[in-house]
C-alpha cells in the first residue's frame, strides 16, 4: 500500500482520535490531515473541537451538521423497519456510522485527499461499519487506523499526545467510554464490565429513573403517516423536533433504558447500556399501528425481514444489495400505516391504549364483535376446519393403524 499524501479523518475531539492527528504524520508519513466532525445533536460545542484539531496540527478541520439527514435518512428508515438488533437495541450509535462514512467520502473526494482514517479500537463494531461501508462506497480510497494498529495502553496514548501538545482529558471522574448522539447514549466500560452488577444511576443522561419519574402517568398520541412519525399529541413537528420531544417525554418518564449482552461483529459478547428513549419509543408505537393496518402475511414476512436488516446494519451493511432489497420490500406496506397511537407512559412503562388508522384500519368491528351486528359466517368454520385439520386427523389414522 503507497503512502497517503492527505487524509481526511473522522474527528470528536476526543484524546484518540487527537493522536491520530500527529501520529498520521508522524508515523504514517501523511503530509496532510483534513479532520471531521460531524453534528449528530450530541450537545457538543463544535468550535472548541475544530480548534483543537488544528492545534493537534491538522491542516483544515471540518465540521458539518449531520441531524436532519441523520434522522430523516437513518433513523426514520430504522423506524419503519422497527428495527431492534437482536431484538432489543435500536441501533443508535450504528445508524450513524454509514453516514459519517458518506460524508468522510464526499470530503476526500472535494479536498483530493487519497485516503480517509477513523480512530476505531480494533475490537468493536464501529471499524467494521466505517470500513465497510467506505469501502461500498468508494473501494479506491485507503482506509487508515491508526487506533487499531498504534497498540497503545491509555496511559501510552495520553503520553504520546501531550508530546504534540494534545492536553490530557481534565477530569478522569467516568471510567465509561460513551458513544452519543441524538437518538441516544451507549455506555460501556468500568464497572459495567461485571454483567451481574447493576449500572450505577450515574451513567444515565437521558431518562430518569423509575424512583425519580414522575407518579403521575402521562396518555400522549403520536400520528404516523406512510410510516413516519409526524405529530405527537396532535401538534405536526419536523422530524429532528419530533425526535426531541420523544426524547423528553419518554425519558422523562424513565422509559428507554436497556441493558443487555449483545453479540459483536467481532465475536465478542459485550455489556452494553443504552439509553434510547424517544427511538424506542417511536418503534413501540409504529409496531402498534402496523398491528392493526398490515394483513397478517405482509406482517409476518416483514417481522422476519426486520431482523435481517437490522443484521445487516449493525454488520456494517448500510450500503449494500440486500439492504437495498430489503428497503423495497418494505416501501409499499408503509404506505398503510397512517394513524395515530394512544401510549401511557409512567414509570419506565409506555403502555400502548389504542391505536387508530381512519384511512387504513383493516380492524373490522362487525367481523370482531360478539355482540348482534356480528355478521362472520359461524357455520362456513365448520367446513374450513374440516380441511384445515385434515392432514392431523390423516395423520393420527395411520399412526393408529
Ligand atoms: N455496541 C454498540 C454498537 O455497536 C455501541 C458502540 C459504541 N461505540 C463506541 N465507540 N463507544 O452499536
Amino acid at each position: 500500500m503507497g503512502r497517503a499524501k492527505k487524509v481526511v479523518l473522522a474527528y470528536s475531539g476526543g484524546v484518540d482520535t487527537s493522536v491520530c492527528i500527529p501520529y498520521l504524520i508522524k508515523e504514517y508519513g501523511v503530509e496532510e490531515v483534513v479532520t471531521f466532525a460531524a453534528d449528530l445533536g450530541q450537545g457538543d460545542e463544535l468550535a472548541p473541537i475544530q480548534k483543537k484539531a488544528i492545534e493537534a496540527g491538522a491542516t483544515r478541520s471540518l465540521v458539518g451538521d449531520l441531524i436532519q439527514p441523520f434522522i430523516e435518512k437513518f433513523a426514520f428508515p430504522a423506524i419503519r423497519a422497527n428495527a431492534l438488533y437482536e431484538g432489543r437495541y435500536p441501533l443508535s450509535t450504528a445508524l450513524a456510522r454509514p453516514l459519517i462514512a458518506s460524508r468522510l467520502v464526499e470530503i476526500a473526494r472535494e479536498v483530493d485527499a487519497d485516503a480517509v482514517a477513523h480512530g476505531c479500537t480494533g475490537k468493536g463494531n464501529d471499524q467494521v461499519r466505517f470500513d465497510v461501508a467506505i469501502g461500498a462506497l468508494a473501494p479506491d480510497l485507503k482506509v487508515l487506523t491508526p487506533a487499531r494498529e498504534w497498540g497503545m495502553s491509555r496511559e501510552e496514548t495520553i503520553a504520546y499526545g501531550e508530546r504534540f501538545g494534545i492536553p490530557a482529558p481534565v477530569s478522569k471522574k467516568a471510567p465509561y467510554s460513551i458513544d452519543l448522539n441524538l437518538l441516544g447514549r451507549s455506555v460501556e466500560a468500568g464497572s459495567l464490565e461485571d454483567p451481574f452488577l447493576p449500572p450505577p444511576e450515574e451513567v444515565f443522561e437521558m431518562t430518569s429513573s423509575i424512583d425519580n419519574a414522575p407518579n403521575t402517568p402521562q396518555d400522549i398520541e403520536i400520528s404516523f403517516e406512510d410510516g413516519n412519525p409526524v405529530a405527537i399529541d396532535g401538534e405536526r413537528l419536523d422530524p429532528v423536533t419530533l425526535i426531541r420531544k420523544a426524547n423528553f417525554l419518554a425519558g422523562h418518564h424513565g422509559f428507554g433504558r436497556l441493558d443487555i449482552i449483545e453479540n459483536r461483529v467481532v465475536g465478542i459478547k459485550s455489556r452494553e447500556i443504552y439509553e434510547t428513549p424517544g427511538l424506542l419509543l417511536l418503534i413501540r408505537a409504529h409496531q402498534e399501528l402496523e398491528s392493526l393496518t398490515l394483513s397478517a402475511d405482509v406482517l409476518r414476512l416483514k417481522n422476519q425481514l426486520e431482523r435481517e436488516w437490522a443484521d445487516l446494519v449493525y454488520q456494517g451493511f448500510w450500503f449494500s444489495p440486500l439492504k437495498d432489497a430489503l428497503d423495497g420490500f418494505f416501501e409499499p406496506t408503509q404506505n398503510q400505516v397512517n394513524g395515530c397511537v394512544r401510549i401511557r407512559l409512567h414509570k419506565g412503562n409506555a403502555i400502548i391504549l389504542g391505536r387508530n388508522s381512519n384511512t387504513n384500519s383493516l380492524y373490522m368491528p362487525t367481523m370482531a364483535t360478539y355482540s348482534s351486528d356480528d355478521i362472520f359466517d359461524h357455520q362456513s368454520a365448520e367446513g374450513f376446519i374440516y380441511i384445515w385439520g385434515l392432514p392431523s386427523r390423516i395423520w393420527a389414522a395411520v399412526k393408529k393403524e
